[in-house]
């Protein structure tokens, strides 16, 4: 359909190359243009949302996913600046802010992945949860609870606007602040499963993981590997994990969750930890 829809705009091979790199949140379309359209971008945006019906945004992403806060700077290409919209996932609605605020609908196996994993009476740490994604699909799916933390303020105001209307008040805490200061304060020995979903910075984390997780729980540890081989990657963080961790760990699965760049992988190592 938007090949057809940039038929007139674009050469066969530059739609090709724009549309590995398109994604529609709600009623968002986000874009990365490489260099060499970056001429045609305007009318590429006007095109798309005459011809998506659902779509009433089209946005270009000026850079990459980053800062503390891992967000990224949108420039409106067509229809109406705003960034907030809502999502649905697995029969969970969600409002998110594309801008201001971590969102990736392309980590939607890996959320459906862990829900499943979480057994009923569960407590369940989600140290970097952004807007509650992890934690409101894990509240919907089991009888657990779910201490939701991130230290975007706008990530845990939207935490807790999905947590009202996903009708999870009181199964999914959101708290706004640094992670380790939060657990430290507040959450140690409490939980039988730490999500630690900021992969650049895992190592650093690890600690303040190993602190709120009681002993026999589980982390689910996520990291960004170098492997020539795709097949390598998940044996190379197996062996990074244990390589650093300070405590006895049985590796109970690893997997790589997608692919971040040429020979790049973010993986997820899970781990039962003994203290
Ligand atoms: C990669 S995003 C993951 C968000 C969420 N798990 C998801 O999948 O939608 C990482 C999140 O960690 C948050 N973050 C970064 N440093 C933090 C810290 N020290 N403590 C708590 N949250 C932090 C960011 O604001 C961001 O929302």
């Amino acid at each position: 359909m938007l090949k057809k829809a940039l038929e007139n705009v674009l050469t066969v091979e530059e739609s090709d190359e724009l549309i590995s790199a398109f994604d529609q949140i709600g009623d968002i379309i986000i874009l990365r243009i490489p260099d060499s359209l970056s001429s045609k971008k305007r009318l590429i945006g006007e095109t798309l949302l005459n011809e998506v019906k659902t779509a009433r945004s089209v946005f270009y992403q000026a850079s990459a996913v980053e800062g503390d806060f891992r967000t990224r700077d949108l420039e409106i290409l067509a229809g109406k600046d705003t960034t907030e919209t809502e999502y649905k996932e697995f029969g969970c609605k969600f409002i998110v802010d594309v801008k201001n605020a971590f969102f990736s609908p392309r980590l939607s196996t890996e959320r459906e992945r862990i829900a499943n994993l979480i057994q009923d009476g569960e407590i369940v740490t989600n140290m970097f949860a952004g807007i509650g994604m992890f934690s409101i699909m894990a509240a919907k799916k089991k009888k657990c609870t779910v201490y939701s933390l991130d230290i975007n303020p706008v990530a845990s105001k939207l935490c807790e606007k999905n947590i009202a209307i996903n009708k999870l008040v009181g199964k999914v805490i959101s708290r706004n602040g640094d992670a380790s200061k939060i657990i430290n304060e507040q959450l140690v020995n409490e939980s039988d499963r730490t999500l630690m979903l900021l992969p650049e910075r895992s190592d650093e984390f690890l600690e303040s993981a190993i602190n709120t997780t009681k002993n026999n729980g589980i982390i689910h540890y996520y990291s960004h590997i170098h492997a020539d081989k795709k097949q390598d990657a998940r044996k190379l963080s197996e062996e990074h994990y244990l390589q650093i961790t300070p405590v006895k760990s049985e590796i109970l699965n690893s997997k790589i969750v997608r692919a971040v760049g040429p020979r790049y992988y973010q993986t997820v190592v899970d781990v039962r930890i003994s203290k």
